[in-house]
């Protein structure tokens, strides 16, 4: 493994090419990865860098707004086919009729979407931004998609806004159920359990604490506490475990994977960045339209 590490860390330095990785991605990616982290802060270094390429380790529509952000970097995604199911349950032309049914009514999108999508919302978001996003529209109601469950975490959040969601999930964090949450607190009843707001609305009002990946990272790291029970993707526990060996971690659930995010492996790295294959691209008037909605969600998370 040091080889296929030192190769890829050669190619970088050549070819001053970035590495950005989500924490869903198989926790050796990190031993190449410039950086680590949500959705959100993966966007705002792709934003930001002054690299020629990004490796982006992660999934399909991440690598795109990766492109819509630094349209003259060369964007390139280890696995091709790495999508994301939720994503996937909405096309432009479901967007089109999911509007069509609320007219006039400010739209806000999750960054797990496609460029299509987003270049018809007004307005994008991640999971550790949604509630002060969906709050800055300053509207009694929004539509919210593709996630019916973040739309509705977000609404219960502020209280004052009907949200008026799509009905797409994550099934990856669907199978996390409320029996899981009720066995866990009997079997580690001095442990916290820490969400992600893309789990069904029983089992986010159940937890201690919900947020995105790093919101749960770092809750950890803010805690005196010692044992927790994590009910997100497994790439988060696998960070966890590693990061503080002297506390514990127990994943809700066996396999809570994303078969999309794993999917990713060193070699795949490695060969995109030889042979700078896998590259994004996104239409024009597309890319010119989605922009905007994801600007205004960038504007809003400085
Ligand atoms: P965050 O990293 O923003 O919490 O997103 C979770 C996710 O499902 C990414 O696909
Ligand atoms: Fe999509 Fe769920 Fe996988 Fe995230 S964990 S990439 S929302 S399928």
């Amino acid at each position: 493994m040091q080889k296929l590490i030192n190769s890829i860390n050669k190619l970088k330095k050549e070819k001053n090419a970035i590495i950005l990785a989500h924490c869903y991605q198989p926790v050796e990616i990190d031993l190449v990865a410039d950086f680590v982290g949500d959705s959100l802060a993966l966007s705002q270094k792709a934003a930001q860098t002054k690299a020629d390429i990004i490796v982006f380790a992660g999934v399909y529509f991440m690598a795109q707004t990766a492109k819509i952000l630094s349209p003259n970097k060369k964007v390139l995604l280890p696995q091709i086919e790495a999508g994301c199911r939720m994503a996937d349950m909405i096309t432009y032309k479901q967007l089109i009729d999911f509007k069509s049914k609320h007219p006039n009514i400010p739209t806000v999108c999750y960054v797990n979407s496609t460029a299509e999508v987003k270049s018809e919302c007004d307005m994008c978001c991640t999971s550790s931004n949604a509630v002060n996003v969906v709050k800055s529209m300053n509207a009694e109601k929004i539509l919210f998609l593709p996630d019916t469950y973040l739309g509705k975490w977000v609404e219960k959040q502020l209280g004052n806004v009907e949200v008026i969601t799509y009905p797409g999930f994550c099934p990856t964090h669907l199978q996390i159920r409320p029996d899981d949450v009720e066995k866990m607190r009997i079997q580690h009843p001095n442990a916290l359990i820490l969400a992600h707001p893309e789990c069904h609305t029983t089992v986010s009002e159940m937890a201690d604490y919900v947020g995105s990946t790093t919101g749960i990272m770092n809750f950890v790291k803010n805690s005196s506490h010692n044992e927790f029970v994590i009910a997100t993707e497994q790439g988060v526990t696998d960070r966890l475990k590693r990061d503080y060996p002297d506390k514990t971690f127990i994943s809700i659930k066996d396999n809570i994977v994303c078969p999309n995010m794993k999917m990713t492996s060193l070699e795949d790295i490695l060969n995109v960045l030889e042979n700078e294959t896998n590259e994004i691209f996104v239409k024009e008037e597309i890319a010119q339209k989605a922009v905007k909605c994801i600007d205004s969600m960038l504007e809003v998370s400085k």
